[in-house]
């Protein structure tokens, strides 16, 4: 009995490891070949050089000949404003400023209170304000930049193109191109608080707000569609709260960004909020970095958070509308919601500037918000609980906002059971909420291999009070697959090159939500890019091959599996502020004394794939 159960225990685990194989890959080791190479026939011919490559250059959009208009122009869509807001423009904090010169200490929106919000954010160490102090005007680019790298010896070898409407872009977000932190009227943001104190800061980084008529530039001559960028809010309101006065500078400077990415036939994506919420959300002691998952309390659970975000959605809305067609409200949430009580004014907030979207404004452009969750797979895809761990993973991420929003469902179980303070939503609310999104945008940078806390998930879960790090998921994760190999091939970061686990991760989305996906964010950080020769950071192969693989594997889903695809943007369209990490996303570098940007070889590399597709 005993010998023949082992032996059977020995069958089934070989077997398992066959199929865990053959699913997690889904390829032979070789390609179908059609012609025969067994005979061999050696032989002499005169030998000549040739050159090896190609020249091809990179080709810019055409300018645009029609603007579509996707909502009312501002004078219309002010109306919908319940107050009428002041404008008015404040200035520069400039770094080493000790006294307020400014004598209008009795308004409480002048410039007195704006210069002593930086007096009050305690920037020890905000010493320079970086090269540029104007937009810098903008100047094509050379052809000789324009000319395509040699390409890698393996490449992807499908047949697919992608559909007409797939939208094809890059990405960055505001606080980490920026600079400019205390310029044209700019309030503090939490992001110029939280970065660990010896690390580099956002006060200058790419200088984009003052440099990005070049930006855009480079991009079109690079040929690409979409720029998605996100607008920060202390820029617009210094003072953040409903009521308070708009910042003048910060609205024409949006404009002109937005009307600079049209007028080069490139089409805007903009985020509400990426990460850099306003400060006085946060009580200065409790900001703080969450000791588990490294998430921060952004100030989301301040009773104050829903109404000001609202306003904030509906100035932006009323401004831009006209010309964005595509708007993300909030920026990967739960990294910066904390708690219960974050995430839950997140979605309302959402769903109030989604309606007034569709349905004051009448706008006809598409809404949603970025979630984030690397893609959590069964270590084991056999093992029951190992599954489990893995949908509870994933669904305690992204169900948590898309039961409601997508599927007018309640929060998942794993929520209200994990979450202290966590309350299901009524009818009422459920209502209101659902149906608040026309595509589902996620971050899908990576994969990571997940297996149930040893004590198992429910003790884990029950134990609110635990210091247990793998609270409030209580699962393991790991970056090696049952096997003991990595995932695949490894990054600065966590991000590993995935791209087979993200074709499953595009069909789980789909299948579950029920709803185009943008892939809004994908990247991955050159392991020590930084520290490589200029040269050697554009030939930046490894990079390449995470995109191409990707957008392969973004080609399967659409037309091998059925998956509505509906676009995906690159991480970052520039080296940037990471939170004060050396970690490099871009598919360009910078200068940092000069500013001057570089295109590397996988920017290439990503349009080619795509153009050659279309
Ligand atoms: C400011 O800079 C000094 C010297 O470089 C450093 O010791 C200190 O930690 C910095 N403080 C902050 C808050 O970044
Ligand atoms: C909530 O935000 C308000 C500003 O609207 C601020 O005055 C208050 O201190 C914040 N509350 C906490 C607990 O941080
Ligand atoms: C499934 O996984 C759990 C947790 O890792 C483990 O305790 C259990 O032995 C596994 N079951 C099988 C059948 O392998
Ligand atoms: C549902 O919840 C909202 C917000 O908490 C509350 O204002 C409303 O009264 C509730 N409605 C019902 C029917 O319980
Ligand atoms: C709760 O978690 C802590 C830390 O892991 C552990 O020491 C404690 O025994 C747990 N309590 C229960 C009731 O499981």
């Amino acid at each position: 009995m005993r010998i023949t159960f082992s032996v059977a225990l020995g069958l089934a685990v070989a077997t398992q490891a066959q199929e865990i194989y053959l699913t997690t890959t889904g390829y032979t080791a070789r390609p179908q070949c059609t012609k025969s190479t067994t005979s061999t026939s050696y032989h002499f011919k005169s030998f000549s050089y040739s050159l090896e490559e190609t020249v091809r250059y990179a080709t810019s959009i055409p300018s645009p000949t029609t603007t579509k208009t996707y909502g009312p122009v501002y004078k219309d869509a002010a109306k919908h404003l319940k107050t009428t807001v002041a404008t008015s423009t404040w200035g520069n904090w400039l770094p080493g400023e000790t006294v307020i010169s400014a004598t209008d200490h009795n308004d409480p929106y002048g410039q007195a209170a704006w210069s002593s919000m930086w007096l009050g954010a305690d920037l020890q160490n905000y010493t320079t304000t970086g090269i540029f102090s104007t937009t810098v005007s903008p100047t094509p680019v050379p052809t000789s930049e324009l000319v395509l790298p040699p390409r890698d010896y393996f490449g992807p070898t499908d047949c697919y193109n992608f559909p007409d409407d797939f939208i094809f872009g890059v990405a960055g977000s505001a606080a980490q191109i920026e600079g400019a932190v205390a310029l044209e009227g700019r309030s503090p943001s939490l992001l110029e608080k939280i970065a660990p104190a010896d690390t580099p800061k956002d006060y200058v980084t790419d200088e984009n707000y003052f440099y990005y008529k070049q930006d855009i530039e480079r991009l079109t001559a690079m040929g690409v569609e979409y720029y998605s960028f996100s607008i920060p809010w202390t820029r617009i309101l210094p003072f953040v709260l409903p009521g308070t006065p708009v910042n003048k500078q910060a609205i024409d400077h949006y404009n002109d960004l937005i009307n600079t990415v049209l007028d080069a036939g490139m089409q805007p994506v903009v985020t509400m909020l990426h990460f850099d919420s306003p400060l006085i959300f946060v009580a200065s002691d409790s900001i703080a970095r969450h000791p588990d998952i490294g998430n921060v309390n952004a100030g989301y659970q301040n009773e104050t958070f829903v109404d000001a975000f609202v306003n904030y959605g509906k100035i932006l809305l009323a401004n831009f509308a006209d010309r964005v067609p595509i708007w993300i409200t909030f920026n990967e949430p739960l990294l910066y919601a904390f708690n219960f009580k974050g995430v839950d004014n997140v979605i309302h907030a959402h769903a109030q500037v989604y309606r007034f979207y569709h349905e004051e404004l009448k706008a006809t452009g598409k809404m949603s918000l970025k979630l984030n969750d690397n893609f959590g797979v069964p270590k084991n895809p056999k093992n029951a609980s190992h599954v489990q761990a893995a949908n509870r993973f994933n669904e305690m991420q992204l169900a948590f906002f898309a039961n409601p929003i997508f599927l007018g469902k309640q929060y998942p179980d794993s929520i209200l059971h994990t979450l202290s303070g966590a309350k299901a939503l009524n009818k009422t609310e459920l209502k209101y909420i659902s149906q608040t999104a026309d595509f589902f945008a996620i971050d899908p940078y990576t994969a990571t291999v997940v297996s149930p806390a040893d004590e198992g998930i429910s003790a884990c879960a029950a134990n609110t009070s635990s210091s247990n790090s793998l609270f409030p998921y209580c699962v393991k994760q790991e970056t090696k697959n049952v096997y003991g190999w990595n995932i695949g091939y490894r990054s600065e970061s966590y991000v590993y090159i995935t791209p087979t686990y993200f074709r499953e991760y595009l069909s789980y989305l789909w299948n579950t939500f029920q709803s185009p996906v943008l892939v809004s964010e994908f990247g991955f950080p050159v392991w020590e890019e930084s520290k490589k020769e200029l040269s050697d950071q554009r030939f930046d192969s490894s990079r390449s091959v995470y995109y191409l693989s990707y957008m392969s594997e973004v080609l399967r889903a659409i037309h091998e599996d059925g998956v509505h695809v509906m676009g995906a943007l690159a991480w970052s369209f520039i080296d940037n502020w990471e939170f004060g990490q050396p970690s490099h996303f871009g598919i360009q570098g910078v200068d940092s004394e000069t500013q001057e940007r570089f295109y590397k070889k996988s920017f290439f590399d990503l349009v080619d794939f795509v153009k050659a597709r279309q």
